[in-house]
């Protein structure tokens, strides 16, 4: 099933309530406060702390086209309140290559779900024509190291100072 505007898929959780999955829309702003991450999920993913976002950053991270930059957002549903789990974003550097990117919320961190984000994600760009994946790791993250590792087994694995540069071909 291709991933668009109107798909929204769910997740059974064992004793939780189910997790959705769709991609972001200009509402979901709300769920992108890096304020809510620990300095250490910041920094793995911004390479940086980063406390707040800027109106115009969180414009550019909600408001996307879908083929050159689209983002998944997970949530769950709760007294009618969609709270914001994780988010997984690509956006394309070139005509068939994307950067991959994922952040969870801390207090879910260790679950699966930014693994289940990157597969989605890798799938949502191979519908869009990327057939090369690009992302970047710091060396001492190591769940964001073996998600993509497993997610990409063929990748190629560069270092690069305090980052591991990783490049894979979609078959
Ligand atoms: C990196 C991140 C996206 C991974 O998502 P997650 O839901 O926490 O990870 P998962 O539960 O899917 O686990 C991914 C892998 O890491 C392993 N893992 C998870 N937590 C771990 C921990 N604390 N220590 C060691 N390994 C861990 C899992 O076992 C799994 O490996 P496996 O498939 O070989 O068993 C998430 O931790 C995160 O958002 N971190 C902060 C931002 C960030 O680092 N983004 C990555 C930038 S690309």
């Amino acid at each position: 099933m291709r991933w668009d505007h109107s798909t929204l898929r769910g997740f059974p959780r064992a004793g939780q309530s189910p997790l959705f999955l769709r991609l972001i829309r200009p509402e979901d702003r709300q769920h992108l406060d890096p304020s809510r991450l620990s300095q250490a999920s910041q920094i793995h993913r911004f390479m940086s702390p980063k406390p707040r976002l800027t109106g115009r950053e969180l414009r550019y991270l909600t408001e996307v086209d879908e083929q050159d930059h689209l983002a998944l957002v997970a949530f769950e549903r709760v007294d009618g309140v969609d709270l914001g789990l994780g988010v997984a974003r690509f956006i394309r550097v070139s005509p068939e290559t994307a950067e991959l990117a994922v952040t969870i919320a801390d207090d879910i961190q260790g679950r699966g779900l930014g693994s289940l984000l990157f597969r989605e994600l890798i799938s949502a760009a191979g519908e869009r024509g990327v057939r090369t994946m690009e992302a970047w790791v710091m060396a001492e993250n190591t769940p964001a190291l073996r998600m993509v590792r497993r997610a990409l087994p063929h990748a190629a694995e560069t270092a690069d100072g305090a980052l591991r540069y990783f490049t894979a071909r979609l078959g």
